[in-house]
């Protein structure tokens, strides 16, 4: 590393495989404004506790609630761990399950780990879950079953109507991870939100294609009272508890997800769902046409079976794109990936 080169970040003109982008320009400024703020101290810092009230409601016309619960979390991984914690704290059991489908995110499994909660992996069919195989697994001691709504590597979205049909047959928490796919799925046809299902706690990352900057995740619960499990007493705080995980939170998130949310709710996130869907299908069609066996796209990301060595090179040329656990090339169309950036990364791939 030459000197200074720490000084900038990289840019995103090469980035094919992350599911964070670049921030809206609003969300940009609206963060770097509340910098030195702390949600996590909402009698303190009230402005930032106001708008926080306002991106959760915010959130809640994305995901068809009228009444929501929730805060700006750090990212997925918090949003998830803490629906897990809720479900556990709840349930009466020394024992309690999670039951998920394979294709779950990991941070399932840091929840699961940290809570001291037995999480069981249900098979998936074309990458998405079996409510069949899920409903194998469940038992008394099960307290949420869980449902990805834009799954990580595939970007498909499991049948959340069915998976929430049977959370309440057994008793469980029903949650939703909609991290990734929340700002794409008002679009589609899919049945993923609380307007749709009854659906306890979902995930959505205004970080992600929200268009926020990091860190801004989301929690969102049916009702206010959910969270009561994870009130923590406060006592040297102008407010007497807390159900955050963190403690200082960022405010640069919180103001960002309503800077961004402000400017592209509803319209601009349709013509960016829109786009990216193109983007995708051209790259699918690009990539099918070379013969390769091409997945997707459900939501904006394509996996193929480029083989292993291939995108080891095509890494060394700059590409950022990553493999799925079955060794598949994964990208995923995020707002800053451009026709002409899979342009020309389908010339790089010609070359070879
Ligand atoms: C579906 C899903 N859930 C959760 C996460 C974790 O989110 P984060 O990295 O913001 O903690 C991701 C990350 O890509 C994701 O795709």
């Amino acid at each position: 590393m030459q000197e200074g080169q720490w000084a900038h970040p990289q840019d995103f003109d090469r980035v094919l495989t992350s599911m964070c982008t670049e921030p809206h320009p609003a969300a940009r400024e609206a963060a770097e404004r509340f910098l030195a703020t702390n949600p996590g101290d909402p009698g303190t810092y009230q402005t930032v506790a106001r708008l926080e009230e306002r991106a959760v409601s915010l959130l809640g016309g994305v995901v068809g609630l009228t009444n929501p619960a929730g805060y700006v979390t750090s990212g997925g991984t918090e949003a998830n761990i803490q629906a897990i914690r809720i479900a556990r704290n709840r349930a009466d059991t020394d024992d309690p399950n999670v039951v998920a489908p394979k294709s779950a995110h990991f941070s399932f499994r840091k929840a699961a780990e940290l809570l001291g909660v037995e999480l069981r992996t249900a098979p998936v069919v074309d990458h998405r879950a079996s409510v069949d195989a899920m409903a194998e697994l469940v038992d008394d001691d099960t307290v949420a079953l869980v449902g990805v709504a834009g799954s990580t590597e595939y970007g498909v979205v499991d049948p959340i109507p069915e998976i929430a049909a049977l959370a309440s047959d057994v008793d469980a928490l029903c949650h939703v991870d909609a991290a990734w796919g929340g700002f794409y799925l008002p679009f589609t046809d899919f049945s993923w939100h609380f307007g749709h299902a009854d659906i306890d706690t979902l995930t959505i990352d205004p970080h992600k294609v929200g268009q926020a900057a990091v860190p801004a995740g989301g929690l969102l619960a049916r009702d206010e009272s959910l969270f009561d499990s994870l009130t923590i007493n406060t006592p040297y705080l102008e407010t007497t508890s807390q159900i955050t995980l963190t403690g200082t939170r960022s405010g640069a998130g919180v103001a960002s997800t309503v800077a961004a949310m402000e400017a592209l709710w509803p319209t601009g996130y349709r013509e960016q769902y829109h786009v990216s869907m193109e983007n995708a299908e051209w790259l699918a069609d690009a990539l099918r046409t070379r013969g390769h066996d091409v997945f997707g796209p459900v939501l904006p990301l394509v996996t193929a079976d480029l083989s292993v060595p291939m995108t080891d090179e095509l890494r060394e040329r700059g590409w950022r794109v990553s493999k799925t656990g079955n060794g598949e090339m994964r990208i995923v169309c995020m707002p800053h990936v451009t026709r002409s950036m899979l342009r020309s990364f389908v010339a790089d791939l010609d070359w070879y």
